[in-house]
């Protein structure tokens, strides 16, 4: 009976600890996620403006003026004034819920002060799951 008791002590010690292990584990995942960002320009954001946006957006010289072509849509995008919305800008690294592209996106341009149409124009609104990776990237720093 003793005996039982010892052992049953010793499980419960052995699984608390094990717990504990794994809370730990967890805590260092989620921080190397911190610091290694989600979503990267090359690989997942130019992919989708390449496919859904640069077909218009294609010079600058169109309506919107902005060329989302993979060389220079970096710097059409960030920390640049938004033409259609004054006093906001396009991406404001860090912040997505300031960002207009993000509204232009989700169709909340109008509510902030901007203008036109949800994008990508004259087409269904990109799936969440790639809005998501857009949000994500502005929300890491928006790095290049
Ligand atoms: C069929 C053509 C077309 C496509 C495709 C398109 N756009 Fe546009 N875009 C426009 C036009 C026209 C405007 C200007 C009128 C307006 O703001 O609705 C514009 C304006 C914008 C603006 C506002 C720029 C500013 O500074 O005011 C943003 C941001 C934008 N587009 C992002 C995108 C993104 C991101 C995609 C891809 C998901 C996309 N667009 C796809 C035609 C297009």
């Amino acid at each position: 009976m003793l005996w039982r008791g010892v052992a049953c002590a010793i499980l419960l010690v052995a699984l608390c600890a094990c717990d504990q292990s794994n809370d730990e584990s967890d805590g260092k995942k989620s921080k190397t996620s911190a610091v290694a960002p989600t979503s990267r320009f090359e690989s997942d954001v130019i992919p989708i403006l390449r496919q859904n946006c640069a077909t218009c957006h294609l010079t600058g010289q169109e309506a919107g003026s902005m060329s989302l072509t993979p060389k220079v849509a970096w710097q059409t995008l960030v920390n640049v004034k938004a033409a259609g919305a004054p006093g906001l800008v396009r991406v404001v690294p860090g912040r997505p819920e300031a960002s207009y592209l993000l509204m232009k996106l989700e169709g909340t341009q109008i509510e902030h002060g901007g203008a036109g149409a949800r994008m990508p124009f004259g087409a269904p609104p990109l799936p969440p799951d790639q809005i998501s990776i857009i949000r994500q990237w502005i929300a890491d720093g928006a790095e290049k």
